[in-house]
């Protein structure tokens, strides 16, 4: 595990997005497997500027992303199709084609899950899996629970992630409750794994992943077992 301290949410930004463009250069076809939220922002908006001078082509670039609340569709501004559109994939030269994110509106979840994982295997598995971290834990929908879930499946949100996400809806109670997720299994197969955390309300929780028992109660902590994994935090 390599940690990245930071000073700010700027400097996480610019020191997680040179990780995710040296990939992009080191493999232009990469499979990029990617978040949404407040904490990947930054990082987005410095891969558009250096994609807007010329520096980072994404013309063959492949992505799958984490998760998509269920219920929404991708022209809901509230959904995570729509949150990745304008944040990074209307901005840059990648081929929308090329961009995956879990049918939120699918009408048998179970197998919307298994598509998932077949097409994250026929891309030929995630070269870099971008993460947030939750205030609980949790790493795409992945909450806390008394078992680690291998596969892209169905959750029910528990209530701190409906409050934390609260800020982008209405209210809390536009929130919805439940969520399509990429799984462990997903998660912990990608080649590498970069984690970024910022506030000084992820300090905590992000100790307990990184150096805490390894334990389904904190889904993130199975990223100890993790090969590859360089998380890039300013949580001071
Ligand atoms: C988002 C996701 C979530 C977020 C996490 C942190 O696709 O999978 O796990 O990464 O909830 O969210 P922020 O960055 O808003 O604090």
């Amino acid at each position: 595990m390599k940690i990245i301290r930071t000073k700010n949410y700027e400097e996480m930004s610019l020191e997680a997005a040179k990780i995710m463009a040296a990939q992009i250069v080191l493999k232009p076809d990469a499979v990029l497997g990617l978040a949404t939220g407040s904490s990947p922002i930054g990082l987005y908006d410095n891969l558009v500027k250096w994609n807007e001078n010329g520096d980072l082509d994404f013309s063959a670039i492949r992505s799958v992303n984490l998760d998509e609340y269920c219920g929404l569709d991708g022209k809901n501004d509230q959904s995570y199709r729509y949150f990745m559109d304008t944040h990074l994939f209307n901005r840059v030269n990648i081929d929308k084609a090329n961009t995956n994110v879990p049918n939120g509106k699918a009408a048998d979840y179970a197998a919307e899950g298994a598509r998932y994982d077949e097409l994250i295997a026929s891309l030929g598995g995630i070269d870099m899996q971008l993460l947030g971290i939750g205030p609980d834990g949790h790493i795409g929908f992945n909450e806390p629970d008394e078992f680690f879930t291998k596969e892209t499946h169905v959750v029910d949100l528990d209530p701190s992630t409906i409050e934390a996400n609260a800020r982008f809806f209405a209210s809390a109670d536009d929130v919805p409750r439940q969520a399509v997720t990429m799984g462990m299994g997903g998660i912990m197969g990608a080649k590498k794994v970069l984690l970024i955390a910022s506030g000084a309300s992820k300090k905590e929780i992000l100790e307990k992943a990184l150096f805490g028992p390894i334990t389904p109660e904190v889904p993130a902590s199975l990223l100890q077992l993790h090969p590859d994994l360089t998380v890039v935090c300013a949580v001071d």
